[in-house]
């Protein structure tokens, strides 16, 4: 049993793998400042690992466990802040022996109106993170890195080695984590650090119980579409008819969010085993899916329907964008498991018992943009 602290834990992708390491018994620490997470997400996670009662030991601090068992803290702090880290890493008695790096921003469009808050917090946040691991003798960091850096490239399906040209600030402050982390385990070869190039990351838990909850308008295709299907939205508007696809929809590689998160166990569990070294592995299923069979899939699979309509192309969009999953088989054994019918099921699962998400964000209905899924 390993003590891991994940930054970035009471979000999306975080709170999801929370509930997969504790299932195998790892103690957690969560840093997040709840600028797009919430404590009533890992709240949840404690009810569904069957941890003791969740509470909190002071206005920035909240607590579960099991007897000799797995445990989750949580801690309200920034990244950017080295006292806030510090007490992250002491909190629990010390002995964190890995990072899970999910905090950070990933708005495409937001990171083309507010570069230097982009630029902050994922790139002065990871230096930091960096430098507190130093102080605390950790050496070993899971980066939530991103098929973004990919940009718009024709090839499919798109393998690690394939040149690295991001198109907007978001996608530069993610190359520049990964140059970063590159430089740092040339420096010192303790190091073990995975980075790993998610797809599109959708659906939920299968309990309905957590699942993706944006601030505001929704930046991605799959929560934008649940909320239309849950009336929060009135429609959906689908980017570019024209494409050269099948049905002239743009195609993404969607993944399940629990594949995901079994993916940093496993990734985590590798770099723990092995000498120290450096992965790179792209997360995706390796298939393909248009807007409009995502579209089709969520209707069957629920029963309903999603009124859409098909607009202009988006500046910056690729017709296609679908991982070469291989390495990260052959590297960790892991491969998803679900469907897209499954993403379907429990993404709608999710956004049906709970329309207002954790209850944080009061969306007013509205009409709006929204194209392929971007890789955020
Ligand atoms: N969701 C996707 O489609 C996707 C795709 C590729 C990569 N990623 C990356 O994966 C990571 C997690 O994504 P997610 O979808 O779970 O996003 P998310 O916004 O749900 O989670 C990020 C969490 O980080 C926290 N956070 C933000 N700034 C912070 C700071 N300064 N200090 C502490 N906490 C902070 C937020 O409150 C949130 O809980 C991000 O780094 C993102 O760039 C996401």
């Amino acid at each position: 049993m390993t003590k891991v602290l994940l930054t970035g834990g009471a979000g999306f992708i975080g709170s999801h793998t929370c509930l997969v390491l504790l299932e195998t018994g790892h103690q957690l620490v969560v840093i997040d400042d709840f600028s797009n997470g919430s404590a009533e997400a890992l709240r949840r996670v404690a009810e569904l690992a069957g941890l003791g009662p969740w509470r909190q030991a002071s206005a920035e601090h909240w607590t579960a466990a099991e007897p000799g068992g797995g445990s989750l803290t949580l801690l309200r702090g920034d990244v950017r802040s080295p006292r806030d880290l510090d007490r992250a890493f002491a909190i629990t008695g010390g002995g964190i022996s890995a990072v899970l790096h999910f905090a950070g921003l990933k708005a495409v469009g937001e990171s083309m109106t507010q570069p230097l808050r982009y630029w902050d917090v994922n790139v002065t946040g990871t230096v930091q993170l960096l430098e507190a691991m130093g102080r605390h003798a950790c050496q070993t960091l899971v980066f939530s890195s991103s098929a973004t850096l990919y940009g718009t490239t024709d090839r499919v399906p798109i393998p690690e080695t394939a040149p690295l040209q991001p198109i907007n600030p978001y996608g530069y402050t993610k190359a520049a984590v990964e140059r970063l982390l590159t430089d740092v385990a040339t420096s010192d070869p303790g190091w073990r650090i995975a980075l790993l190039r998610y797809f599109n990351p959708v659906g939920a838990h299968p309990s309905g119980r957590i699942g993706e909850d944006p601030n505001g308008l929704p930046n991605n295709l799959f929560p934008f579409l649940c909320q239309v299907a849950g009336g929060r939205r009135q429609h959906l508007e689908v980017f570019g008819g024209d494409w050269p696809t099948p049905d002239g929809t743009g195609v993404r590689d969607y993944l399940h969010v629990m594949d995901l998160a079994e993916g940093h166990g496993r990734a985590l569990d590798v770099l723990q085993a092995e000498p120290p070294q450096m992965l790179t592995l792209n997360l995706g299923s390796g298939h393909g899916y248009s807007v409009l069979e995502l579209v089709r899939s969520f209707e069957t699979t629920n029963g309903l329907t999603l009124p859409y309509a098909v607009v202009e192309r988006r500046p910056g969009d690729s017709a296609v964008s679908v991982a070469d999953p291989r390495e990260a088989e052959r590297r960790m054994g892991w491969r998803t498991r679900r469907s897209l019918a499954d993403i379907c099921r429990d993404g709608w699962a999710w956004q049906s018992a709970n329309p207002q998400g954790y209850g944080s964000n009061e969306g007013q209905p509205t009409g709006a943009l929204i194209g392929a899924q971007q890789v955020s």
